[in-house]
């Protein structure tokens, strides 16, 4: 047989163009994309008659929890997750225990994920200041994809959980890193190349804010946002970039939910700064008039904010600010989301209805099928150096590829999802444009909402 896999009649959609067009797989890579039928038998064919056909979406932003918190969640069911939801790459975010702070830490971490994996995946090193710093060259060289820093973040010593709300004299903690540290750990990453992608959001202020607004005896949304405003992001954005301008590292502002906090992006971008920045879901599709209906499962760090940082965000979707969107997957149980605002931790499941939110607003006519195909997948492929190999539907390139049906309908069910946690904002969101098909390396991992295979996954290093 000639070819593994031909899928005919789909539309093919890059970010530059959308036509009809038959996908010939042979080993795991696309062989040939062709508008006439190639000769030579196929050993399996798909009709993919009014579908259409996207390099595989990468979510980039992805914490499985794996190991540390696995009663949370683990790999097998976030990559299960994620492929039950178009996603055939996630990046897998090194706040684990251990963390993934050493090359030996990676080689570990990599094996534990291996056997786990229903997508492929590249793995996110993390800077612990002075702790690490010495280690950032070999954690390049062994292949991440790029290095976190939760900046002003405390890290416990004993399970390297992240400590939201650090006071001084705590015991058994790695304290956040001053200013000078964090100049040094960008001086670092900028000599291996790679980007410094960072939680922006300034400890110092929420902490003064956030013990006065606990004074206040209330505990509802607006008082919980005023302990943590706008005002957070941009100064720690406003300092990574003036920090990226003296080092000439790659700065990435990751999940920026403000509208201050993009047009600081926006104007270091027109400077011509190599900064890059994402959003998310959470922050495109909802508001603080959310927590109403939606209540404490909706609480993620940065806070989802106001009407007007929303549509800026969508502005810079639009204008180029942000070069992707990822989910910022981090499940917690339900148990840990019921109780006081102030107390119950930040994050929810995510990595399984990014596509289908982000088709909606296709079918909303927010954005264009053609945008997503950059958004998800050939604009973070290249960004962090997996183009292209993933991220694109070129002869050669690996068979990854999401199949979407923008007629078909759904609504998100917290019970249908993947991930052992269900803690979803988007429960009984209806949506129009889903992901049928998930195809990794040309193995059909998700067909219709089933899953199909078990763990083929397999790690993606920048080229
Ligand atoms: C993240 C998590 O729980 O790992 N939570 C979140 O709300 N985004 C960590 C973090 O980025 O704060």
């Amino acid at each position: 047989m000639k070819w593994d896999h031909l899928i005919k009649n789909g539309k093919i959609v890059t970010p530059e163009a959308t036509y009809g067009a038959h996908v010939y797989i042979k080993g795991g890579k696309i062989a040939a994309i062709s508008q006439e039928l190639l000769e030579g038998e196929a050993k399996k064919t798909t009709d993919a008659e009014g579908l259409h056909i996207l390099p595989g979406l990468i979510d980039t932003h992805v914490h499985s929890r794996d190991g540390g918190s696995t009663y949370k969640e683990d790999f097998f069911h976030s990559t299960k997750a994620a492929a039950a939801g178009g996603i055939t790459t996630i990046f897998e975010m090194p706040n684990t225990n251990p963390p993934v702070n050493n090359a030996e830490n990676f080689q570990a971490q990599l094996e534990n994920l291996s056997a786990k994996a229903h997508v492929d995946f590249g793995m996110w090193g993390i800077c612990l200041g002075d702790l690490n710093i010495g280690d950032l060259e070999d954690l390049n060289d062994a292949g991440v994809i790029g290095f976190k820093y939760f900046w002003g973040y405390a890290v416990d010593k004993n399970n390297y959980r992240l400590i939201y709300d650090y006071k001084e004299g705590m015991e058994d903690v790695i304290p956040p890193s001053d200013d000078g540290g964090v100049y040094r750990m960008m001086e670092a990453v900028a000599k291996t190349g790679k980007t410094f992608a960072i939680h922006a959001e300034n400890s110092d202020l929420i902490n003064h804010l956030t013990n006065e607004m606990k004074e206040t005896g209330k505990s509802d949304y607006a008082t919980v946002l005023a302990g943590r405003p706008s005002l957070a992001e941009e100064m720690t954005i406003q300092a990574g970039i003036a920090m990226a301008k003296q080092t000439g590292t790659r700065l990435h502002v990751l999940h920026v939910s403000s509208k201050e906090g993009t047009e600081a992006i926006k104007l270091a971008q027109e400077q011509g700064y190599p900064i890059t920045a994402e959003t998310c879901p959470h922050y495109l599709f909802l508001t603080n008039e959310d927590y109403e209906t939606i209540g404490p499962s909706m609480k993620v760090y940065p806070l989802v904010k106001y009407q007007e940082d929303q549509d800026r965000l969508w502005q810079g979707i639009e204008d180029g600010t942000f070069s992707l969107v990822c989910s910022d997957h981090a499940p917690h149980t339900q148990e840990e989301k019921q109780g006081d605002l102030w107390s119950v931790p930040a994050g929810m499941c995510g990595v399984e209805s990014l596509a289908p939110l982000m088709l909606n607003a296709v079918s909303e006519g927010r954005i264009s099928l053609q945008q997503v195909a950059a958004l998800l997948s050939e604009n973070p492929a290249k960004q962090f150096g997996v183009y292209p190999q993933k991220g694109s539907l070129q002869p050669g390139s690996d068979a990854d590829f999401t199949i979407v049906d923008m007629d078909k309908q759904m609504t998100i069910k917290r019970e249908n999802l993947h991930s052992k946690s269900k803690v979803t904002a988007y429960d009984g969101f209806q949506i129009k444009g889903v992901p049928v098909a998930t195809i990794v390396r040309g193995t059909t991992v998700m067909k219709d909402g089933e899953i199909l295979t078990g763990p083929v996954g397999t790690l993606v290093k920048p080229l």
